[in-house]
């Protein structure tokens, strides 16, 4: 296998590639972060980025007239920074069917709890946790999965268990896992480093 060579795409605050770019520094994991591309120009993480020294971009389908035109600008650019592996960082669209078919099985997520329960299309932000708590869930979590042309759908790569407390708001238990998921999402980059993953239909095999 070459070198990771990533981009991370987010709509947010980018604390989980804030987390990743300090894994790599550690040498924690072995990639390199090409290119961070947004569809929010004031994301948290283009500023990450810029402030990191990484090519930062700002591109949204409003820029463009046709959905199929902002996939072939995504495409080239992502050809353009010889990217091997696409990281979903807090992104908040769905990737279409030709980006996915570009690059299948070669794109990852991580959403902040066990899938395929409490995800989907809404399952964000809060909402995610405000769920698993109405829910009266006694643990939750977080998935890094494949993703597939459906949201929060593909096989998971590695999951983690994170135990929700009687006294959490969905604030508390957000914290609790957004921890994990700052160490769980390097972990599952660096299998895919290593070249230790094997894909079979939905199942994942880590050798
Ligand atoms: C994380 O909770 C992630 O699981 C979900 O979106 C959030 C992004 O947070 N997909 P951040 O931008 O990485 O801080």
């Amino acid at each position: 296998m070459k070198r990771l060579k990533l981009a991370v795409l987010g709509s947010g605050r980018g604390s989980n590639f804030q987390a990743i770019l300090k894994n790599i520094q550690q040498g924690k994991l072995d990639a390199r972060v090409q290119i961070v591309i947004s569809n929010n120009s004031k994301a948290g993480i283009l500023e990450i980025a810029r402030e990191n020294g990484i090519p930062a971009m700002h591109l949204s389908h409003r820029q463009f007239e046709t959905p199929d035109a902002f996939d072939e600008k995504l495409i080239a650019v992502l050809k353009e920074h010889d990217v091997n592996l696409i990281v979903l960082a807090g992104y908040m669209k769905l990737l279409s069917p030709k980006i996915i078919q570009a690059y299948r099985n070669r794109i990852l997520n991580i959403h902040p709890a066990l899938l395929p329960a409490f995800g989907g299309e809404g399952m964000y932000g809060l909402h995610v946790h405000e769920a698993v708590l109405e829910c009266g869930c006694k643990v939750s979590g977080v998935t890094v999965h494949i993703v597939d042309e459906k949201y929060d759908h593909g096989p998971p790569v590695i999951q983690k268990c994170v135990p929700v407390h009687d006294q959490d708001t969905p604030e508390t238990l957000a914290q609790r896992v957004l921890k994990v998921e700052h160490q769980v999402f390097s972990e599952a980059l660096q299998l895919f480093a290593e070249d230790r993953v094997s894909i079979k239909g939905r199942r994942v095999f880590i050798q």
